[in-house]
Parts: C-alpha cells; sequence; structure tokens
C-alpha cells in the first residue's frame, strides 16, 4: 500500500534508503530519489516505464547546492535564477562529472531546477543530496496535480505520496537551456515565455519542430488521456459531425451551447489563463473517468500561459 501523508520525517527515511517518494511540487507532483543512488534513479525510470535516454531534472532547495551539481552557470543563467528561484523554471546547465549519465541520459548538461512548495523544500533542506524528479505519472500519461492522481497511477508500487495538496500552478515547469551562451527555449511551461522576454530578451527555440503547435505530426504524443482527444476551434461546430456520442467539451471561458455535450468544462470563467493553466490538467483527469466517447478540446489564446496550455494540449491529442 502507497503511504499518502505529510510525514517528511517518514520520506527522508525513504530516500535514505535508497527507495522513492512521490513530492508536491507547485507545478506538478514528482517522483524523486537520491540523485546519487543508481537504485533510487533506476527505480523512478522503472516505476514510470519512462525510456532511459529521457533525462530526469534535479531539485534543489539552494543556488548553492546548485553548485555542487552544474560546472557552469552562464550570466543569463543567472539572471532567470535571481528573477524565477524558488519557482517554475528549469535550467538546463553543464553539469559536474560525477553526476550520473542515468539521470542526464549521458548528456554532459543537467537540468536543474529550485521548486516552489514548503513541504518539498523542507524535505529538501534535510537531505544531505538533491532529488531527482521526473513528473509523477506513467510515461506519455497526463501530469499529477494532486495526491490522488499519483496514488491512483501508482498503487503499491511506490512506498509514499508526501501530500502537499493541489499544486498552485498546475502546469510543468519552463525548460531553458544554453547554447554558446545564448538562452534556448526547450519546453513552454509555467512561467510565459514573455515573462522569461522580459529578464533576458529574446529566447530562440531550441526545436521548432516539437514546440509548434501548427505541426502536430512532428510531435510526441503525450500529457494524453485514455479517452481519444481532439484540439479544435470550436467544440459547437466540430460536434456536430459526431451526433449521439458521449461528448466532453473543454475551453477556456464564456458561453456555449451545451445541447449536444455530455460535459463541459470551463476552466476560467473569468478569462484568465494563469487559473485556466492551473486547472488544466485536473480537469483533464476527470473528464477521462466520465466513460466519455471523446473529448474535445479548444484552442487556447496563443499567449502568455495560453501558448504553454496549447503546448500540452497539441501533444495530448496527437494519435496513438
Ligand atoms: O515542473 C517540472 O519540471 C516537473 C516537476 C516535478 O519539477 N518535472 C518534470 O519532469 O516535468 P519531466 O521529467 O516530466 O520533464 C523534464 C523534461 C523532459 O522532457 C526531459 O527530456 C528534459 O526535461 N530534460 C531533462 N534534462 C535535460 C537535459 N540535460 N537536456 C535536455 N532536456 C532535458
Ligand atoms: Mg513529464
Amino acid at each position: 500500500m502507497t503511504l499518502v501523508s505529510k510525514d517528511i520525517t517518514k520520506a527522508i527515511e525513504i530516500v535514505n534508503n535508497e527507495d522513492v517518494v512521490a513530492i508536491p511540487t507547485e507545478t506538478v507532483y514528482g517522483l524523486a530519489g537520491n540523485i546519487y543512488s543508481e537504485k533510487a534513479i533506476r527505480k523512478i525510470f522503472q516505476v514510470k516505464q519512462r525510456p532511459l535516454f529521457n533525462p530526469l531534472v534535479v531539485h534543489v532547495h539552494s543556488i548553492e547546492k546548485i553548485q555542487e551539481i552544474v560546472s557552469e552557470f552562464a550570466d543569463k543563467a543567472k539572471m532567470l535564477a535571481k528573477a524565477f528561484w524558488p519557482g517554475s523554471l528549469t535550467l538546463i546547465l553543464k553539469k559536474r562529472s560525477d553526476i550520473l549519465d542515468l539521470i542526464t541520459a549521458g548528456k554532459d548538461t543537467v537540468a536543474v531546477r529550485i521548486p516552489n512548495h514548503p513541504i518539498t523544500l523542507a524535505l529538501l533542506k534535510e537531505l544531505s543530496f538533491p532529488l531527482a524528479a521526473p513528473s509523477a505519472n506513467p510515461f506519455g500519461s497526463i501530469s499529477p496535480t494532486s495526491s490522488k492522481h499519483v496514488e491512483s497511477y501508482f498503487k503499491n508500487t511506490i512506498p509514499m505520496v508526501l501530500e502537499g495538496g493541489d499544486c498552485k500552478n498546475g502546469i510543468e515547469s519552463t525548460i531553458i537551456g544554453f547554447e554558446n551562451n545564448e538562452p534556448l527555449l526547450y519546453r513552454l511551461g509555467a512561467i510565459s515565455i514573455e515573462e522569461i522576454t522580459t529578464i533576458i530578451g529574446e529566447v530562440k527555440v531550441k526545436n521548432k519542430k516539437e514546440l509548434a503547435p501548427n505541426a502536430p505530426g512532428m510531435l510526441a504524443r503525450h500529457y494524453a488521456p485514455e479517452t481519444k482527444t481532439y484540439l479544435v476551434k470550436n467544440a459547437e461546430k466540430f460536434i456536430k459531425d459526431y451526433t449521439g456520442k458521449k461528448i466532453g467539451v473543454l475551453r477556456f471561458s464564456g458561453e456555449i451551447d451545451s445541447s449536444n455535450m455530455e460535459h463541459v468544462e470551463v476552466l476560467s470563467k473569468k478569462g484568465d489563463l494563469k487559473e485556466a493553466a492551473s486547472k488544466l490538467y485536473g480537469t483533464l483527469h476527470k473528464l477521462d473517468k466520465l466513460n466519455l466517447d471523446m473529448i474535445v478540446a479548444e484552442i487556447f489564446p496563443d499567449f502568455g500561459l495560453g501558448k504553454s496550455i496549447n503546448d500540452r494540449l497539441v501533444r495530448a491529442t496527437k494519435n496513438k
């Protein structure tokens, strides 16, 4: 049985023992283990069924601790760290040689972040080592934003979920890396690209094909519900071709004629993208449990956190 509890002492005991614990962060829950324990890191990959070529994010509680992990810290990276940590920003920096290849998938860089969640910060402070933690979901499925989500994914396969309530931001961190000291966007996330640009100026996209919502054929299926899911401009119009189907609709805000819809979820009545992002995964989890024939999501505004939400929806709606 998986223990779901706020007991930090118990969590410390488990990670000290080279096992894994799910931890709350302000973005999504992570599945955490000691970065220096090959046993713990292997278990993370095994529990998630994650391919070994996909590297992990290392979590620490202070900038000093990061110096133990990275060998270079570019000026622009420092500016971002100062502006956003603790918070929903992951930096990809040159790693120190004693960081396990298993964590970085053999790359010479490592992804690091200081999360902004009191319970996990308290846990990290008590430990002599950082925690590697990918999102606590099976590879490819919707990320967890509550302890319940983690529990339903990994009942009996992990010893503990450290209870930290619902994740405030509800979408993964924004990832920025560097090439020749120039910043590159690796993943859209909880900090909008406009906010990043305000601090360090223009940021190029690492791999356009992976990030552009208008090139769905190029995207890896990820963050995906079990229920067949579509991403459309206008749900009312789209479902006209599907009469008789049990349809769940996910949309940003505003009114809709719901007569042919089994269920409608509006993520922010007042039209606030931050509120919408925080509810996105929780709502997808909920819709996925309603035994619908299909989920129809409407494209979000293409700015601010709307861009990050669209990125996730495009990946969630790619065919298996
Ligand atoms: O908000 C978050 O970042 C959450 C919480 C738990 O902190 N973590 C998270 O981890 O989303 P994960 O493993 O689901 O996503 C991390 C992403 C992966 O797409 C991985 O490929 C990329 O970060 N990544 C990690 N290390 C990298 C590296 N050295 N170079 C390039 N990409 C890297
Ligand atoms: Mg993930």
